[in-house]
């Protein structure tokens, strides 16, 4: 494997330790505790491993962090009521509405009643519009986990072509925008792209967001190129057993890439830590 392995986990481990001397100085020298409110409408079971895992790491962190678990059944009005009262609670700086909500709920309507100030996601269109603007904005998790890993890795991404394959609101979309803001010329691939395979390999920097299990091979990928792989999915291994996989061939783009993200210890890691530390930011800009 002549790729260089890009570490997510001991890099988030990092940024984890680095948010907990922040929380400690908070606390100690200003009275401040950051808390972070988490929302999980139903049961999907890999939702719920991820909010158990936020507020481990949350209260870890040294932060409060609030959970609250609703019915599948939830209305749309007792969601927004129970938004609304978290957003006027002073103790609590970071709102989470875990994502895909059930399918009779507006998400949009939703994330867009979170006071943008609160929303940790950066989903709010008003985070949306001043992400998109250049301005400061809360950034979300995911994509900032992979620009920080680059940059980690590249120092300045500046001229470099970056191909983005996936279009979702979650991570295609704003981590072009934050990829265009380092100067990188940008492509957005994705489903429908035609010649998939060329444009990925034009890419100096190829993100991987389709969630689609294996689906980029290791002939679309440069060589020497860096390969940030979004994708967390649970496949059928040997003997009925699950295991995860990226959106990457992982053996085979190893081969040719220059650094490449694994899966699972890659930018998964990274998100959660990435959620503290907008947790942080928000209590920071919430107290002057
Ligand atoms: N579902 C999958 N990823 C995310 C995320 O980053 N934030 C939220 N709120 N839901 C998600």
């Amino acid at each position: 494997m002549p790729a260089t392995l890009i570490d997510g986990k001991a890099f988030a481990a990092r940024v984890r330790a680095k948010v907990a001397d922040h929380v400690t100085r908070l606390r100690e020298e200003h009275g401040l505790v950051p808390g972070l409110a988490v929302v999980l409408v139903g049961e999907d079971p890999a939702s719920q491993v991820y909010v158990r895992s936020k507020g481990k790491q949350t209260a870890e962190a040294g932060m409060a962090s609030f959970e609250h678990k609703l019915d599948v059944k939830t209305s749309e009005s007792d969601l927004l009521a129970l938004i609304a009262k978290l957003n006027a609670d002073p103790e609590v700086h970071g709102i989470l509405v875990q994502l895909p909500l059930p399918a009779h709920l507006d998400s949009d309507l939703v994330i867009n009643s979170i006071d943008p100030a609160k929303d940790v996601d950066g989903f709010h269109i008003s985070n949306v519009g001043l992400l998109g603007t250049g301005q400061k904005s809360m950034v979300p998790c995911t994509p900032l986990g992979c620009l920080m890993m680059l940059r980690d890795h590249h120092g300045s991404l500046s001229g470099m072509n970056a191909v983005v394959v996936g279009r979702s609101n979650i991570v295609g979309k704003p981590m072009a925008q934050l990829l265009l803001g380092d100067s990188c010329t940008v492509t957005i691939a994705h489903s429908r792209t035609r010649n998939l395979a060329e444009v990925c390999r034009g890419a100096d920097i190829l993100v991987a967001a389709v969630g689609r299990p294996e689906m980029i091979p290791g002939d679309w990928v440069k060589p020497g190129a860096t390969v940030i792989d979004v994708g967390i999915n649970r496949v059928e291994g040997a003997e009925g057993k699950t295991r995860l996989v990226g959106d990457v061939d992982f053996a085979s783009c190893a081969e040719v890439a220059g650094a490449i993200t694994p899966v699972p210890g890659g930018v998964g890691p990274m998100t959660i830590a990435c959620l503290l530390a907008n947790t942080v930011t928000a209590c920071c800009r919430a107290n002057g």
